[in-house]
């Protein structure tokens, strides 16, 4: 039967077409599902996927619109655009001097309560124009795009005054409407306490539930609200207090917990319904449990162990087994993990945390589309789904965590449209 639309869009000849249709998000053992069709094709009609099958089959249904682009894949991988559910991504000032405080044995820790760390990077901010901050942000787009990436979570949180704050969501809201990539706004107004409140935390917190979260939510500039909970930051008490303001404004709730330390943090975010807890490096077997039963995903963020040198990597397979919903992401920001490469975190987590392949790419589609609540839109290549496709030089997906350090996704489509060519 003849296809309702015509074609803008043809991909034909794909080796292994990964569509990851089926469960949403995946756990446990259909994490490793990715409901591939070998010799696969897809017909997309503007934003939307229009069909995906065999490609003969795809290709004698399609009616090619004028101008319809056809693609010959040649035996390579398709998957859905990848999604990055965590990134800091507006800072101007990067902090290699910090890397290498580290390599020299100082913790990043001691860097951050010596004034360095996220209050550097707030300083920095503070003082860089709307202009130049856009613009080193809009590099960092690019570059993800290029890595096969069409989707990133994106947060503030590095201004920590209302106005700051909201110069970076703006800048967010500006680049999601001029740049190809989608980008979904996180307020971090809890990221830090900034120098001027450093011995009056609590008045920078009535300041953030006060004035900040109201100005944020008033112009629809976020849809998520983040804190940092750890010690030394915020605890698990004032992470509760900021959190239930930031729900009642309407926000979904992320946290950064038990990253450096065991908190109790991924329990607050279970208990709190949060739609995602991330690090988790010290998680608890309670954590783990409550996670499960909430259904909250874990965002793990591999490359910041790394990059902090550390040797503990969040315990994965343990999440795995007990059914959490396992999402990985690049973290890029200036401090601890200074990465747009996904690809490359898909080789950490094979490497540090045992996940195969298909495991990890699970992560990147479905259950990362499933922490920032766009599993209705993207993170598969299903009829009605954004045209989000990333085609792969490689001929078996298992080469993505495999062959790393290289740039292998060789053509990204965005909303039915070419915009990486490599
Ligand atoms: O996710 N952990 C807190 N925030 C960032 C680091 C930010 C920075 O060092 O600038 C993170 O690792
Ligand atoms: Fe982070």
């Amino acid at each position: 039967m003849a296809l309702e639309k015509k074609a803008t869009l043809l991909i034909k000849n794909i080796g292994q077409l990964i569509t990851m249709e089926g469960l949403v998000p995946r756990i446990g053992k259909s994490m490793s599902d990715l409901r591939l069709i070998e010799n696969g094709g897809v017909a997309v009609a503007g934003d939307e996927i229009l069909a995906v099958g065999k490609s003969d089959l795809v290709e004698g249904q399609s009616t090619l619109a004028e101008g319809c682009l056809v693609i010959d894949a040649k035996g390579m991988v398709v998957t859905p655009g990848f999604i990055d559910p965590h990134t800091h991504p507006v800072f101007s000032m990067t902090r290699e001097k910090e890397f290498e405080m580290r390599l020299q044995g100082k913790s990043y820790m001691e860097i951050a309560q010596a004034g360095g760390g996220i209050r550097a990077s707030v300083r920095d901010l503070r003082s860089t124009p709307f202009d130049i901050l856009k613009e080193k942000t809009k590099e960092r787009l690019d570059r993800f795009l290029q890595y096969g990436v069409t989707t990133i979570e994106a947060k503030s949180g590095y201004g920590l005054s209302t106005e700051s704050e909201l110069k970076q969501l703006e800048i967010i809201r500006e680049l999601n409407q001029t740049h190809p990539l989608d980008l979904v706004p996180t307020f971090l107004g809890a990221h830090e306490v900034p120098d001027e409140y450093r011995d009056q935390k609590e008045k920078y917190i009535d300041i953030l539930i006060n004035e900040m979260l109201p100005a944020v939510t008033k112009d629809n500039l976020a849809e998520f609200s983040d804190v940092f909970c750890e010690e030394g930051v915020y605890t698990v008490e004032e992470s509760r207090r900021i959190q239930k303001e930031a729900a009642k404004l309407g926000l979904q709730l992320k946290f950064h917990a038990d990253e450096l330390k065991s908190t109790g943090g991924a329990e607050l975010a279970a208990s709190m319904d949060a739609c995602s807890a991330d690090h988790l490096v010290y998680i608890s077997e309670e954590g783990i449990k409550a996670m499960a039963r909430s259904g909250t995903a874990a965002v793990l963020l591999p490359g910041t162990t790394f990059s902090l040198g550390g040797k503990k990597y969040a315990p994965a397979r343990s999440m795995i087994e007990a059914g959490v919903p396992v999402a990985l992401s690049t973290d890029c920001n200036p401090g601890s993990s200074y990465s747009e490469s996904l690809p490359m975190i898909i080789s950490l987590a094979a490497l540090e945390m045992k996940l195969t392949a298909a495991e990890a790419i699970s992560t990147v589609t479905v259950n990362a589309a499933y922490a920032i609540d766009r599993q209705d839109i993207i993170g598969q290549l299903k009829p009605g789904y954004q045209s989000d496709i990333t085609i792969w030089n490689m001929s078996d997906y298992r080469e993505l965590p495999y062959h790393y350090g290289v740039n292998l996704a060789a053509k990204v489509i965005k909303k039915g449209k070419l915009v990486a060519n490599n």
